[in-house]
């Protein structure tokens, strides 16, 4: 039987890699115009059954319908042509080219078969940033542009590419929160204008506020379909889990009162990005780095670990100064940092799980210049099983992996030696609430057996349920710090957004 009122319908679709089911018998409408959320915890199949629905895949079992007739797509490009478009977690924009490029390519036919010319695609362009107050400018090379410009940057090409059904995956998680609240906009607007928007998050605010319907899934199966209308948070993370989650944080152990400052940056600046940054970081002490997005906390933590060259002042690691040429010189010294960017900056997407571990770590693995297999073989397995991956996958590409398993992937990665000092950017980004929680109790015992951790997170919950201090940046400038009691909420919003204590908001 033909349901009329399905964008997109699911039977019996199953998908499965190398033998191992991702997505199993999943029966599933999409009503068209609606927007349709998919939750779940991490590898609970979510991007695979998003790509599967926009035929970005093909099943391996089970029929998929659009508009009621049955399809077999034979290219991302076929269904592209049938109006189905995929914004993956993963981003793929081409580092080389521009902006304006990078949203236009593979569009830059009209529908008539047409190239656009440049004033054209220019002039869509620019009503593309006024449509979703996403400010990204048109000439500049993607590669050259942060994670979350990136992330507009798909978005813009997915809605250049006039789709009548859209399967965003993710999409808010390289977001500041201003900017995932304009998405949200975004994504009502396409429904109210007849598009279909699939969307998975992590945020089950977000999916609440937005949503018409919602999918659970768990292990590849789907639990349950139900009207967003009728559903709260604990309901949907009870079917997630099977059972209600806790995402408290660890009681805070502060550092003893004479640790030792393990950690000290000097005048530290690169160009307009980060200037005159100085801080201190003591043993056992976790200190937050709050700010808007763009207010240069990477870019100040690329600078400690070598990842940029700064243009003035000095790192010091336990009183000395450090010479950073690169990343490799900052492993040397014993800092550790888990980037923003798990494509870009973190994995080796084709390599195995035990070696994306062992990489860093060869000289440690190796007697005489020669690595030990056994020792290799050994410790990366303890260290995949210390931080919750599957043993199973310890030889399969990283790739395969779902995006809140390679991010417990680079916690192996970069903990398989004790560092001196920890630097985490956005630790739990794509990771579901239960895998938060793991997260949390592990910084907060790195930081209680003495490691000192510096932790980016544009979640405000995160930096003040887990930092002892919170040092907060605005323009390239660390402006204000925030100890004791007056870390919580209200006080670092209030520094972050620069409003001064005592003065009317804004
Ligand atoms: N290309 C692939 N090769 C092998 N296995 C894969 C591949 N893609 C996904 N899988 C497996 O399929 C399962 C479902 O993965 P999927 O990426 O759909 O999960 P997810 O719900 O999106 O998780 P997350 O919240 O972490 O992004 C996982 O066990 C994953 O390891
Ligand atoms: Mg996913």
């Amino acid at each position: 039987m033909v349901d009329a009122s399905a964008h997109v319908e699911l039977r019996g679709i199953g998908k499965a890699y190398a033998g191992i089911p991702a997505v199993s018998d999943v029966n599933l409408t999409i009503a068209p115009g609606s927007v349709h959320c998919l939750v779940g915890e991490n590898g609970a199949g979510k991007s695979t059954l998003g790509k599967l629905v926009c035929g970005a895949i093909s099943p391996d079992q089970g029929e998929l319908l659009v508009s009621g007739e049955p399809v077999r797509f034979h290219s991302p490009h076929d269904a592209i042509s049938r109006g189905l478009v995929l914004i993956s977690q993963e981003l793929s924009v081409l580092p080389a080219r521009s902006a304006l490029e990078n949203v236009f390519l593979g569009s830059t036919s009209t529908r008539a078969g047409f190239l656009l010319d440049h004033a054209t695609m220019r002039r869509r362009y620019d009503e593309l940033v006024a449509r979703t107050g996403f400010d990204v400018p048109a000439d500049v090379q993607a590669g050259e542009l942060n994670l979350a410009s990136q992330q507009k940057l798909e978005i813009m090409r997915a809605l250049a590419r006039d789709a009548s059904l859209i399967v965003m995956d993710e999409p808010t998680a390289a977001l500041s929160r201003e900017e995932a609240l304009g998405l949200l906009d975004v994504v009502r607007d396409l429904a109210r204008s007849g598009t279909t928007v699939v969307l998975v998050s992590h945020f089950l605010d977000d999916v609440l506020a937005v949503a018409d319907t919602v999918t659970v899934m768990r292990d590849g199966r789907h639990v349950r379909t139900d009207p967003a209308a009728e559903l709260d948070a604990d309901a949907i993370v009870t079917a997630m889990l099977g059972k209600l989650a806790d995402v408290s944080f660890p009681v805070k152990k502060p550092p003893a009162a004479d640790a030792p400052v393990v950690l000290e940056t000097i005048n530290l600046g690169r160009a307009d990005v980060v200037r005159d940054a100085s801080l201190q970081v003591r043993a056992g002490e976790i200190v937050g780095l709050a700010g808007l997005m763009g207010s240069g906390r990477s870019e100040l933590a690329r600078l400690i670990f070598g990842a940029d060259r700064a243009t003035t002042g000095q790192v010091m690691l336990d009183g000395r100064a450090l010479r950073l040429t690169g990343p490799r010189d900052a492993i040397k010294a014993g800092i550790a940092m888990l980037p923003e960017s798990r494509k870009l900056q973190g994995l080796h997407l084709t390599a195995s799980l035990q070696q994306n571990i062992a990489l860093p770590h060869l000289r440690s693995l190796s007697t005489a210049g020669v690595v030990s297999r056994r020792q290799e073989n050994e410790r990366t397995l303890k260290a995949l099983e210390r931080f919750g991956v599957d043993l199973s996958k310890a030889g399969h590409p990283a790739e395969s992996l779902s995006g809140g398993n390679q991010q417990r992937l680079l916690f192996a990665k970069w903990l398989l030696e004790q560092p001196q000092l920890l630097i985490i950017d956005e630790p739990t980004r794509g990771v579901d609430v239960g895998g938060k929680r793991a997260i949390y109790e592990l910084i907060s015992e790195l930081a209680a057996q003495g490691l000192p951790v510096l932790l980016i997170s544009s979640e405000l919950d995160e930096i003040v349920g887990l930092a002892h201090r919170v040092l907060v940046m605005r323009s390239g400038r660390l402006t204000a710090e925030i100890t004791g009691p007056d870390v919580n909420e209200s006080v670092v919003l209030s520094a972050v957004f620069g409003r001064v204590e005592g003065e009317p908001a804004a």
